[in-house]
């Protein structure tokens, strides 16, 4: 080999080496930082992935569960770049049944909020007082109406939690807990939602059985606003939680009070009670203990549960304050494919069944509704929030925020970026700061897009969006207005008129802000 070519390798390995300690110790990429110098091969195939898909692959809109368009506006949103889409939808709206249209006004009421100045900083508290109508001592208004869902410290890594829980802390957002109880990583300021399943992570015995006293030091010891019992999950109804064992470390192990190394199955349903009325009965119990709003998630299968438990709620005077609709179209970080795929209702049609329930027995308007599945984008949300969601809860699309690249295994152990996984050397690849920046940034402009819809539709909040602006089209010729769909009647899907006008008058601005010039003097006379 001669001089030249030596002195070349030598150069060329030197770089490569350099690139590789660069990519090691970088704290923006995950990727990079779990598999330096190989990582950079997946930033070259997103750069020219249009390309190569416009002519070999898939389009835009054919990925699952989130597009390739929806997850760019989500990785765009999250990093703060240019999140619009140019040259106009590429999306077969005429031909393409069940897509929503949203109906804008031509002259909307209100000022405009959302341009320029209220832009992402848009405040967007929930329309609804959670707990008010059962005078719970802890009865508050959330201060967004987009919060992050319930996924636990097993399920994702510490590094994730933690990312998440700053993210709330910088968003004004709560932050639900999942059902693995709260670790440390949960303890970095967000308010939280202490989601209590059917294994009690967290407010259990060494029996595993529930112990009051262990929920009410646990809730006491940190920022917790509201307890949610979870029924069911729209991935996997009817099922227990399921740690895979090569996800149950050491440390969570120690949390969970469970083996290291081996499957964490949580029981298929509640040792506390077992029938609606005693649901109802444990509901009124930790609110007494505990001063807090309690609720449910549920995904929606049979719908008979829902006919008891408005029934007994409107004969007994005991009430949940929230209900969490998890759509089936919902994520997991693990479960068997007959479950995610066809067990319990997508979101609209299961949503809209339990709501119209809830408002024929006029209860609508003391129960704060949330959403979930797929809702972290704002034309699904938009929908919600018209259907009657006063909140949504959004879990996949944060992770996208914090790096996930949707490689689906978050089951194995090995996810690529270190969102869903114990393993210590991926976990390391994500900056919890960094990242936590990122979380907001996509809740804030989420925000900030439902906003400019209400605006759109000629309302101050997305809580107060009718079905009459939203039409389903059913092909090339027609479409149907969202409550002929859902057989709402008139009113149905809005706040109580209390709760209308206080949401008004808190997005009321004193100065509209952007929008129309002032008129012309020719105009005023
Ligand atoms: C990794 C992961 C873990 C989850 N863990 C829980 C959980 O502990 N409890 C729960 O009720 N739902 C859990 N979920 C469901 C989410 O909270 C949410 O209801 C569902 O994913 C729908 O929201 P999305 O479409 O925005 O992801 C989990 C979802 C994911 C992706
Ligand atoms: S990158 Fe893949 S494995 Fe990791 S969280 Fe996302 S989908 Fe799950």
């Amino acid at each position: 080999m001669s001089r030249a070519v030596r002195g070349f390798a030598a150069a060329a390995a030197s770089m490569v080496a350099a690139v590789v300690v660069r990519d090691l110790f970088q704290r923006k990429h995950a990727l990079l930082r779990n598999f330096p110098l190989v990582g950079h091969g997946r930033y070259l195939i997103e750069a020219i992935g249009p390309e190569l898909r416009q002519y070999i692959v898939a389009a835009n809109n054919e990925e699952r569960p989130f597009t390739r368009d929806q997850r760019r506006w989500v990785y765009a949103s999250a990093k703060k770049e240019n999140n619009y889409f140019g040259f106009g939808t590429d999306n077969d709206m005429e031909y393409t049944p069940g897509y929503p249209v949203i109906k804008h006004r031509t002259f909307p009421r209100p000022a405009p909020r959302s341009a320029p100045k209220a832009a992402q900083e848009v405040e967007l508290p929930c329309a609804k007082v959670i707990g008010a109508a059962r005078n719970r001592p802890g009865a508050f208004r959330p201060k967004s109406v987009v919060n992050i869902s319930a996924m636990s410290f097993g399920s994702l890594s510490g590094n994730a939690v933690e990312a998440l829980n700053r993210g709330a802390v910088l968003a004004d957002c709560l932050h639900n807990t999942g059902e693995g109880g709260i670790s440390r990583h949960h303890r970095h300021g967000g308010e939280l939602v202490f989601q209590i399943g059917t294994a009690y992570f967290g407010c259990r015995d060494a029996e595993g059985r529930f112990n009051l006293d262990r929920l009410k030091e646990v809730v006491a010891g940190a920022p917790v606003r509201a307890l949610e019992i979870k029924l069911s999950q729209g991935a996997k109804p009817s099922l227990g939680g399921l740690l895979p064992a090569p996800k149950v470390s050491a440390e969570i192990a120690a949390a969970r009070g469970v083996p290291e190394g081996r499957d964490c199955i949580s029981p298929s349903r509640h040792a506390e009670f077992s029938d609606t009325d005693g649901l109802l009965d444990w509901v009124e119990l930790l609110a007494a203990e505990t001063g807090l709003p309690v609720g449910i998630k549920s995904a929606v299968g049979d719908i008979d549960f829902w006919y008891e438990l408005t029934d007994l709620m409107r004969e007994t005077g005991r009430a949940v304050d929230f209900v969490t609709i998890d759509g089936g179209e919902g994520g997991t970080g693990a479960a068997p494919l007959i479950f995610t795929d066809t067990v319990s209702l997508p979101f609209q049609l299961g949503f809209a069944q339990v709501y119209r329930i809830f408002a024929e027995r006029n209860l609508h308007e003391q129960v704060t509704f949330i959403g979930g599945g797929k809702l972290g984008l704002p034309d699904n949300a938009v929908v919600g929030f018209a259907l009657g969601c006063d909140m949504i809860n959004v879990a996949r699309e944060p992770m996208l925020a914090i790096g996930c690249i949707q490689a689906q295994k978050c089951h194995t152990d090995t996810c690529p970026t270190g969102v869903a996984t114990q393993n210590a050397w991926l976990a390391r690849g994500l900056v919890p700061d960094v990242k936590a920046v990122r979380v907001a940034n996509y809740i804030k402009a989420l925000r900030r897009d439902l906003v400019k819809v209400a605006e759109a539709c000629g309302v101050e909040h997305p809580g107060l969006i009718t079905t009459e602006s939203v039409d389903i089209l059913n092909g090339r010729n027609s479409s149907t207005p969202l409550h002929d769909v859902y057989g709402y009647k008139p009113g149905m899907g809005l706040p109580g008129a209390g709760d209308r006008e206080e949401i008004v008058r808190l997005m009321a601005v004193e100065e509209p802000e952007g929008g129309s010039a002032p008129p012309s003097p020719s105009a005023v006379g």
